[in-house]
């Protein structure tokens, strides 16, 4: 059984752990600490039996939103997990007043193609070299 919430300062630890897993340029708890501070950044997690099993965060100021990160552990995919937390950033950033909403991932990764893909959002552009790797990144966007 499932539980997606609200993230608190509670959940940094289990949070950067959980994205050292999935990413290979995670953020350090400082960096996690900083953006929390932020009012026009949200996030939310999904717990299984009180443990943090996947995160998505995202941004929305004005009719502007952006998904920076959903990630779900390896072994809770395909579970339905990311596709919850992807639908309640769309909706904090409907309620906070955006019109729409935009990310980038990298063009290699289909899983997150996927997932995005089935959640309405759509190809915008290709940007070169986007990742410290090399590796381009897609541009998506969403009419919310
Ligand atoms: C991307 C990720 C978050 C998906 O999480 P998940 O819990 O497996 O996703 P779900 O089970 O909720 O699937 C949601 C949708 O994604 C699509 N999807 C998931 N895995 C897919 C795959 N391997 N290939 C194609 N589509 C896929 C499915 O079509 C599904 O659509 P549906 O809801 O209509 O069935 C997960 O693979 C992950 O954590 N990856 C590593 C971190 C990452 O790369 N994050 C994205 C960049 S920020």
């Amino acid at each position: 059984m499932f539980t997606i919430r609200a993230w608190t300062k509670f959940d940094i630890s289990a949070i950067a752990g959980l994205e050292r897993e999935c990413f290979p340029d995670a953020w350090t708890e400082e960096a996690w600490t900083a953006e929390f501070a932020r009012a026009d950044v949200f996030g939310y997690v999904a717990e299984r039996d009180g443990k943090v099993v996947g995160f998505s965060c995202g941004t929305a100021l004005f009719e502007d939103s952006e998904i920076w990160k959903v990630a779900v552990a390896e072994s809770e995919r395909s579970k339905g997990l990311g596709g919850a937390l992807t639908d309640a950033l769309l909706q904090t950033a409907k309620e906070r007043g955006a019109t729409r909403t935009f990310l980038e991932v990298r063009v290699g990764n289909r899983s997150a193609i996927g997932l995005y893909q089935s959640r309405g959002f759509e190809r915008t552009r290709e940007r070169k070299r986007y990742y410290a790797d090399g590796e381009d990144a897609l541009e998506m966007k969403k009419d919310l």
